[in-house]
């Protein structure tokens, strides 16, 4: 079991108070706050052993690259990976997607499809729009259902021979929604001979990944999320698809071989970080995939699904609250929210003034939101170091807002 006012001392942001009050933080969703372990642990790596990794033979480098390769261990039992090689660091999911979009879709024909879904961050959009159009590829969405779930009969329906590429959100950043991994990956196995990717970013942080069971091929982990610092995150994809895929970025240490003419790569994973990599962040993430699992993931999942039912029955009692959440059993500590006629980002000023901090503005998922009639909404995200008291107040300040507001 996790105790919220234990946990909350490793967390030195929560000293500070906003606007004379104290600071209620639900906006892990866009980011998490860092425990003392994570900001020490970079800390140690400038004050006492960093050189640039790979490329020294003296103590420091040897000492950062040990460090630096060790993170790919720490992930790899994290997710249960098969093998630490699976691990590719990269600047976070968009980086990801990138790379996967790139990569995978020039071996593609014209014609050939891509499913996602109605419900995806612009990370898991963008990338792909643009490969789609330099490729002649197509996109296909799955449609939502009136509760914020994927219509799984339509989304069957869109698998066919053409279908190359399936990427999907794991929990949706605004309705909360799990879509069933499994379930969707095995279809999709059955019927075509496409390549499932997981949409990771808000899914790692709070539930507990076995990528070997849920038989995916590839995932996106964005390391700000989950406690560790910005500017890291991962792609796992299993190791045979990861050596059929070029490179996207050439650089120095992504090599084996280089000729005025030509090069040949290095090894996976190494062949997918050109470049001097942002090794302090990946130490830094290591240090948080530490510190969630000594919680243990099944217990950050069991707060997560308890905070979730208590802050959902609270919020959609508040008279004049529109509240976008899934109906699911189980579901993301996530709410995104409305009042009629108030915009988004006034609530979420007048919520300030109480020393509450959610997002406003359309969070990444503008087709979402415009699906719904909504230019904007604000967002609560719950995570390991909110409790209910955190929604107590919340759910105060909004009836306050919406008296002074309306
Ligand atoms: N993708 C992040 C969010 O949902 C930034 O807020």
């Amino acid at each position: 079991m996790i105790n919220v006012s234990d946990l909350k001392k490793d967390f030195p942001i929560f000293e500070r108070e906003i606007n004379g009050k104290r600071l209620t933080y639900l906006d892990s969703g866009a980011t998490s706050q860092k425990p003392s372990a994570v900001i020490n642990e970079m800390s140690n790596v400038y004050t006492n052993m960093n050189a640039n990794v790979h490329r020294g033979t003296y103590v420091l480098s040897s000492e950062t690259t040990t460090k630096y390769e060790d993170v790919r261990n720490k992930l790899k039992d994290f997710i249960n990976a098969y093998s630490s090689d699976e691990i590719i660091f990269t600047k976070g999911c968009t980086e990801g997607f990138n790379f996967l979009a790139n990569s995978i879709c020039k071996e593609l024909s014209a014609g050939d499809e891509i499913i996602l879904s109605e419900i995806e961050h612009h990370a898991n959009i963008i990338p792909w729009q643009m490969v789609a159009e330099k490729y002649n590829l197509k996109i296909n969405y799955i449609n939502i259902t009136k509760s914020f779930d994927l219509d799984l009969d339509h989304f069957e329906s869109l698998l066919n021979s053409k279908t190359k590429v399936v990427s999907i959100v794991g929990e949706s950043n605004m309705s909360g929604m799990l879509p069933d991994i499994q379930k969707m990956n095995s279809l999709v196995k059955e019927k075509t001979d496409a390549i499932y990717i997981v949409d990771g970013a808000q899914l790692v942080p709070h539930r507990k990944i076995d990528v070997q069971e849920l038989g995916i091929d590839f995932i996106c982990v964005s390391g700000h999320k989950m406690l560790g610092p910005t500017g890291i995150g991962v792609v796992w994809g299993r190791k045979e698809l990861l050596e059929k895929l070029d490179p996207v970025y050439g650089g120095g240490d992504m090599i084996e071989e280089v000729f005025y003419d030509s090069a040949t790569w290095a090894p996976v994973p190494h062949k997918f970080e050109a470049g001097t990599p942002p090794y302090v962040e990946a130490i830094g993430l290591g240090a948080a995939v530490d510190y969630l699992s000594s919680l243990n993931m099944k217990n950050v999942e069991k707060h997560s699904d308890d905070l979730r039912i208590y802050a959902k029955n609270k919020l959609e009692n508040i008279k004049g609250l529109n509240v976008v959440h899934t109906n699911s059993k189980v579901a993301g500590c996530t709410f995104a929210m409305s009042v009629n006629g108030v915009h988004a980002t006034d609530i979420s000023l007048m919520l300030d003034t109480f020393g509450v901090a959610v997002r406003a503005g359309h969070h990444c998922v503008q087709p979402f939101h415009r699906k719904l009639n909504l230019d904007a909404t604000f967002r609560a995200t719950g995570y390991i170091y909110n409790d209910e008291e955190d929604f107590d107040i919340l759910s105060d300040a909004i009836e306050e807002s919406i008296k002074i507001l309306t």
